[in-house]
């Protein structure tokens, strides 16, 4: 079937095997890609409106008990100094989330869990459902026990981002240490469903070693576990990390593997259609002024600007040029609305934005 032919089919929501997923995703020339991203942007449109939904992000501890081969906080690396924010501080970076207008925040850290730490997120979570603002919370503290994933989601946490890196077993295990296991990662996940979360995974794309089978394969799995939120981005190599150094980029592979992440982008938001898709920070890192826009416009409606003090933004670098190291929220935030209304978009303030999938997946809706 040609292109064109597939991406009629794939706007109308008909079931797409993995073959032509990936035959969307290696779109034949600029038109088809231009056509490709018009395709998801539309039915982003018919599911979210022009509105983009906003989480404030609190990346509150970069201290890591994994050491992941491509991340930049790895337990390994030496050069950054471990850092945990205090409850009061995280708080205050919630409030201003909720004072900006977000609706919801995120908190992500580095992957612990000792009592101290997951006491310590409970204990944070039940002080930002007291705060006056109706947030949501996401959490993304990696992989936990069935009792922790269940406390927290007490304590006041409605979504969960753990992102299964790649669904192919033999990718996964290139990029992981042997401790971390596939089975464990999906054993995880389906944890956080049983848990009753709004669940949310992804992958990194433009892995050393992926091919556009292997990203199609992704999205199926998306839509096998059912997923409410996706959260996915470009690959970015961290000097400091064994993958980074064993596979450096050559010139322009870092504005190909945009392009890549804004297909696949495109790709999901046509095969999932209501669920939730995040613009990540990384596309800003290799594009810093359009990444997230053009993620936008390629079907993502979520975009999840930093609420924490600029102070440990250094020390969190999961890739090389994160954006916005030294700008302070409200600096954050002014750019972001001036982006979006450039593109047409309206941030959706004050509202959660729970995923319609999820409503829909658990009959609420
Ligand atoms: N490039 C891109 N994304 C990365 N992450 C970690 N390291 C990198 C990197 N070098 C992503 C992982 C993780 C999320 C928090 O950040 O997908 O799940």
């Amino acid at each position: 079937m040609n292109f064109y032919e597939l991406l009629t089919r794939a706007g109308k929501g008909e079931f797409l095997q993995s073959s032509e997923i990936s035959q969307l995703l290696q779109v034949p020339d600029e038109a088809a890609e231009k056509a490709l991203f018009a395709a998801a942007y539309g039915v982003k449109r018919e599911f979210c409106g022009n509105y983009v939904n906003l989480r404030g992000l609190v990346e509150f501890s970069n201290i890591c008990t994994r050491d992941c081969l491509y991340c930049g906080i790895r337990k390994s690396v030496r050069s950054v100094s471990r850092y945990c924010m205090s409850a009061d501080e995280i708080v205050a970076a919630a409030r201003r989330a909720g004072e900006f207008g977000y609706g919801s925040v995120v908190l992500q850290s580095g992957e612990r869990s000792d009592p101290e730490f997951t006491g310590f997120v409970t204990e944070i979570l039940q002080k930002i459902s007291a705060l006056p603002y109706a947030l949501g919370i996401t959490l993304s503290c990696g992989e936990q026990s069935m009792e922790t994933y269940l406390r927290w989601r007490e304590a006041g946490a409605t979504r969960y981002l753990l992102r299964i890196e790649s669904s192919d077993p033999a990718i996964f295990a290139r990029i992981h240490p042997p401790e971390c296991r596939f089975e464990e990662r999906l054993a995880a996940l389906h944890r956080l469903k049983e848990a009753d979360y709004q669940l949310g995974t992804g992958v990194m794309i433009g892995l050393p070693g992926q091919s556009c089978e292997d990203l199609a394969k992704d999205i199926c799995f998306f839509r096998e576990l059912d997923v409410d939120m996706i959260g996915m981005g470009p690959y970015l190599p961290q000097n400091e990390t064994p993958l980074g150094r064993d596979f450096p980029d050559a010139p322009g592979a870092a504005e190909k593997r945009l392009q890549l992440a804004l297909r696949m982008i495109a790709a999901t938001r046509l095969v999932l259609r209501d669920v939730n898709i995040a613009a990540a920070t990384a596309l800003q890192a290799i594009a810093p002024d359009s990444g997230r826009e053009r993620g936008i416009l390629a079907g993502a409606n979520v975009i999840m600007p930093n609420v924490g003090e600029t102070l440990h933004r250094r020390d969190y670098q999961l890739y090389n040029g994160k954006p916005d190291l030294d700008e302070n929220a409200p600096a954050v935030r002014e750019k972001l609305l001036t982006s979006l209304a450039a593109i047409g978009e309206v941030p959706r303030f004050n509202e959660p934005g729970d995923p319609l999938h999820y409503a829909i997946r658990t009959g609420r809706k």
